[in-house]
């Protein structure tokens, strides 16, 4: 019987109905009969942890964790005492599931991985959580949307900037048709010698763990622009080059902790300052030899340091976007320009908001500053708490913003990034979204 048909609440079908469940559970006692959403999570490092410890810490009342996997068993050891989480651990993701009979897989492997589990756990009968991004190749986001369809399970990616106050103020506003029909985005993204720099150290740097940047870390702000218009990108022009990280230096090493070149490169980083970092990924090492202190400027980075891309929307609105991984500071710059006005976005310092304006501003009329918005605390400027509550407290209520990403949003957002590389790979071709997946 597929679950997603049940009218009575149960625990599998978990995005398609259990977030009533959730919602009541934690405030009537009535509601202490449901049960706990069982949640198995693949995918143990930083990201994972994060993930991990909120829910033991924050939402024990409404979910379990009730297993922990990674290709890394050391890793997934280290990674449950962090989190304070008493689930058993496993490297086998088919045994895991086997045991411990989840309703919910948490994805948070590395980019690549995703699909895969995705697809897999469908087949097994599960709903899935996934990181961004949803996919890292086009035949990925076909696989995965052919098995949403043929198995009938349901799918949410985890897009945390939708969550920040201002995204969230802008696509009030661009509802409210404030600045009428909107014609163009323009979309600058900064990446600065530390967090640019951490993803040249990693996995990321390889095109085919990440899908490069243009997937692994654009697919945020083609989402949020995708989920601004409220219409699909169907077209793609892009060009991208690796001019700063990997072979762009005369000298380069392994990793910084054995690098003899340490006290000249201005990229050193040592990893041993974080006791939490040794344990997670140095101690571990052992097992898949994965370095979180790689060498920027190894010979295998075979992705985009600096990238342009311009998508049509079906709509027929533009986005402008460009991202820069080596500049002295991070931020953003966008605007958005409509046939009444335009909205204004600057942020500078990152997640931290250190520095940021939102502008509203009218043809003829007065320009004012957005202020008084509501923030939260916590992880990514509060967003990561917004988008937990969605998931695991507020599910089942309105979503007037449309703050839910399904499989859709996820694949739509990857293939502006794979187009993107695909252009890029073609000289800077036209590449349409239709020719790569039907969706
Ligand atoms: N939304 C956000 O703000 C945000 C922030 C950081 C990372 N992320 C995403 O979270 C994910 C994890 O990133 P991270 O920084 O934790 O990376 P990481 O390298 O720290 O951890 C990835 C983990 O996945 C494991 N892994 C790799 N392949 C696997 C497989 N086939 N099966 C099981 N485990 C496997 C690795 O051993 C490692 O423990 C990525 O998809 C990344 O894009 C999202």
């Amino acid at each position: 019987m597929d679950p997603l048909n049940q009218t009575q609440v149960s625990r599998r079908g978990f995005l398609a109905s259990s977030g009533a469940a959730l919602a009541t559970a934690s405030s009537s006692t009535a509601a202490q009969a449901k049960p706990k959403i069982r949640i198995a999570q693949v995918g143990t490092g930083g990201r994972g942890v994060y993930w991990g410890t909120d829910l033991v810490k924050n939402y024990s009342d409404v979910v379990t964790l009730v297993g922990l996997c990674d290709i890394n068993g050391k890793r997934v050891k280290v990674a449950r005492e962090l989190m304070g989480a008493d689930a058993p651990t496993y490297v086998d993701f088919d045994q895991m599931v086997k045991e411990t009979n989840p309703d919910l897989i948490l994805i948070t492997t590395t980019d690549s991985a995703h699909a895969g589990y995705i697809v897999h756990a469908m087949e097994l009968g599960k709903d899935v959580l996934t990181e961004k991004p949803l996919c890292t190749d086009e035949q990925q986001a076909q696989a995965i949307r052919d098995a949403e369809k043929r198995y009938g399970k349901r799918l949410i990616v985890g897009f945390n900037a939708r969550h920040y106050a201002e995204a969230k103020k802008i696509k009030q506003l661009l509802m409210d048709k404030a600045i009428g029909d909107v014609i163009s985005v323009d979309y600058q993204e900064y990446l600065d010698t530390s967090h640019g720099a951490s993803y040249f150290r990693r996995w990321h740097r390889l095109k085919e763990m990440s899908g490069t940047l243009l997937v692994s870390k654009s697919c945020h702000h083609f989402d949020q622009v995708n989920w601004w218009l409220d219409s699909p990108p169907v077209e793609v022009v892009a060009y991208g080059d690796l001019k700063f990280y990997g072979r762009n230096n005369s000298f380069r090493g392994t990793h910084c902790r054995v690098c003899p070149y340490r006290n000249k490169c201005q990229f050193f980083w040592d990893v041993t300052k974080s006791a939490s970092a040794v344990k997670l990924y140095v101690d571990c090492e052992s097992e898949d030899g994965y370095q979180v202190d790689g060498c920027v400027w190894r010979q295998d980075v075979n992705i985009y340091d600096t990238y342009s891309v311009m998508v049509k929307y079906a709509n027929g609105a533009r986005l402008t976007y460009t991202a820069n991984t080596f500049m002295p500071y991070e931020g953003q710059e966008i605007g958005i320009n409509g046939t009444k006005g335009r909205i204004d976005f600057n942020m500078y310092g990152g997640g931290g908001y250190k520095d940021f304006q939102l502008r509203m501003t009218p043809n003829f009329g007065k320009s004012e500053l957005v202020t008084d918005l509501p923030r939260r605390t916590g992880g990514h400027g509060g967003a990561d708490p917004s988008l937990h509550d969605l998931i695991f407290r507020e599910w089942d209520q309105p979503d007037p913003l449309g703050l839910k990403a399904n499989s859709l949003a996820g694949a739509l957002s990857s293939l502006v990034g794979i187009a993107g590389y695909r252009s890029i790979e073609r000289g800077g071709e036209r590449v349409k979204l239709a020719d790569l997946a039907k969706l």
